[in-house]
């Protein structure tokens, strides 16, 4: 068996109605000044937290709000605002962006180090300040998961940070949280999260104790995410999306994504694609290219996205691909690079770019080299 390190924060808590609770772990903690760190359409929705966290003898700095996905520049900003603050925790409520921030803030406000000394692998040398998280879209999991993600605006492209400090004390995932996400955003996000399971299950470093939250977040987000696209009050949907994304983040850690995420990069560093529109319209094209170096691994992503077996593995594979372009499609998610207005032109210099997440490219399950990354975009263009 290979070697896997499995990492998730010590307490997660999951179900309706948990989000106020976040309070009660901070103040138990010792904690009287936290940082709240979100976004402008979620800070008026945080009445009954504010209040639990009031209630707890808790003083609130908030930040800055995280509106789209933070620059390098914006991060610095931040940081540079919560030194000055003599801040004892942090809390994410949000999105992946927001969460992110609160992640680095966390483990950088404390320290030295500047953002740009930690993009990579293992190069952030700790964190003091408690951290605790709370999605309120189904989507990045970053709510377990050690990573986050800044946009390096001078390379125009993606950066990630990974390292065991990033994983957070505590995450209060409260399906509740979600019920107001607008069906763009619920498609987008949702499509992230199938796009985690899928690229964690298909992997060279695919691991058994893995695969488990991979398969099953594969079945609950394909199997509701059209409900609450449509139906945004859908409490079963919401809760199962809530749980799909949860087990996407546990697969971030130990295994990671691939491919589709390390050539959807230009698209949002270059053209802010949102993420999960941009993993959705590469995703067929990536698995496409795939299924010949693992059909009977892409047929097992098939069946749990809930289609019939073909005759042959990989056949079987081919309903999967088919299976998730219906399902953006009914999502309303753009199918193709045009339909977002990306000129033609700019393949070469975005499939250079992908060639530079060497961090995701290496999980992949087939070798892809420039001149593949060149196809791939054509196919989706
Ligand atoms: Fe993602």
């Amino acid at each position: 068996m290979n070697l896997v390190t499995l990492l998730q924060p010590p307490r997660v808590a999951l179900g309706n109605g948990c989000a106020p609770q976040c309070a009660e772990y901070l103040a138990q903690r010792g904690v009287r000044r936290v940082l709240l760190v979100s976004s402008t359409p979620v800070l008026p929705t945080l009445g009954a937290i504010r209040d639990a966290l009031q209630t707890s003898n808790l003083t609130v700095v908030t930040a800055a709000p995280v509106d789209s996905e933070p620059t390098c520049a914006q991060f610095e900003q931040m940081l540079a605002a919560a030194r000055r603050e003599n801040i004892e925790a942090v809390l994410g409520i949000g999105g992946g962006s927001a969460m992110d921030v609160a992640k680095l803030l966390a483990a950088l406000i404390r320290g030295t180090q500047t953002v740009t000394d930690v993009f990579g692998i293992n190069l952030l040398a700790g964190r003091t300040l408690p951290l605790v998280c709370l999605p309120t879209t189904s989507g990045t999991g970053a709510e377990v998961s050690p990573n986050a993600i800044l946009l390096d605006e001078a390379a125009a492209l993606k950066k990630g940070v990974v390292s065991p400090h990033l994983v957070p004390d505590a995450a209060f995932i409260d399906p509740l949280l979600t019920l107001t996400v607008p069906p763009g955003v619920t498609a987008a996000t949702g499509l992230d999260a199938l796009t985690h399971c899928i690229e964690a299950f298909a992997n060279k470093f695919a691991h058994p104790a893995v695969d488990i939250y991979a398969l099953e977040g594969i079945r609950l987000i394909a199997a509701h995410l059209e409900r609450a696209v449509h139906n945004g009050q859908d409490r079963e949907a919401r809760a199962a999306l809530a749980l799909g994304s949860y087990y996407g983040g546990l697969c971030f850690g130990p295994v990671n994504t691939g491919a589709v995420h390390a050539l959807s990069y230009p698209l949002g560093g270059r053209f802010h694609i949102a993420h999960g529109v941009a993993n959705s319209l590469l995703l067929p094209h990536v698995l496409r290219f795939n299924t010949p170096a693992a059909p009977e691994r892409y047929a097992e992503v098939a069946l749990a996205l809930g289609v019939q077996a073909a005759g042959s593995a990989a056949a079987t594979a081919e309903r999967g691909v088919e299976c998730l372009g219906q399902l953006s499609r009914h999502c309303g998610v753009p199918q193709t690079l045009s339909e977002m207005n990306i000129p033609r032109e700019a393949i070469p210099s975005m499939a250079q770019a992908a060639m530079q997440v060497t961090r995701l490219l290496k999980n992949n399950l087939r070798p892809v080299t420039e001149a593949d990354a060149v196809t791939i975009y054509e196919t989706a263009f």
